[in-house]
């Protein structure tokens, strides 16, 4: 299935990318992708990294009203000259980029400039213009590492994310303190406050 930004982008709509990671958080995604879609002149699309699709059905996605795109979709054959190259139609679709979760793979990655995965790719080929928010997700060892904050650092300095959170509560691993991705209704919250959205009537 090919996705060409053009005829995808609907006038006056708001066009929300959500990319989720290989953190035990990504069962929010499904959660995130409804809510986001019961507000008006809303648009949808997730892109997600090998990890993060054993935390999720993708049919929980579809049936929410959107779509998974994964690294499958990107190389899905050969390509020619003047083939739409998804993780470059994803950013020209793109009005609200949001990593939610951000796993500490996928941190580092962004902060050493890999692009080696639609996830990266898409992120390393964003338009600085393009507001994207990092929610990062990880036990609190990993989150303590002291590479971490120098990543999170590196991303908010250089790169300008926005950066929210992680959180501290019992984690799903069992450890209690910092590292649970920020409440993905909150996440929805601050789309909702960026561009003003208005809740569609049911
Ligand atoms: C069950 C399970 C849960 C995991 N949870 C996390 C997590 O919350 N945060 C994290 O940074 N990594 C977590 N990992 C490790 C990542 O999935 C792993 O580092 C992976 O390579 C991340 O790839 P990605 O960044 O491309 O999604 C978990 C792994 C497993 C098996």
């Amino acid at each position: 299935m090919k996705f060409i930004a053009e005829q995808e982008r609907v006038d006056g709509h708001t066009h929300i990318v959500l990319i989720t990671t290989g953190s035990v958080a990504s069962i929010k995604a499904p959660l995130i992708v409804s809510e986001l879609l019961s507000y008006k002149k809303v648009k949808v699309q997730v892109v997600s990294s090998k990890a993060s699709l054993s935390f999720f059905a993708k049919a929980d996605i579809e049936k929410a009203g959107s779509r998974v795109w994964t690294d499958d979709d990107e190389w899905d054959g050969e390509y020619r000259i003047g083939d739409p190259i998804l993780h470059i139609e994803l950013r020209r679709w793109a009005d609200i980029v949001l990593v939610a979760p951000c796993s500490a793979n996928t941190l580092s990655k962004i902060a050493h400039g890999l692009c080696n995965n639609l996830v990266t790719s898409l992120l390393r080929a964003l338009a600085p213009t393009t507001p994207t928010f990092i929610f990062p997700a990880m036990n609190t060892l990993m989150y303590e590492h002291p590479l971490t904050a120098e990543h999170i650092r590196t991303v908010r300095e250089v790169i300008k994310y926005e950066v929210v959170g992680p959180i501290g509560k019992t984690l799903a691993c069992g450890d209690v303190g910092l590292g649970a991705m920020t409440e993905w209704r909150d996440i929805v919250q601050i789309v909702v406050d960026k561009f003003g959205l208005a809740k569609a009537v049911v």
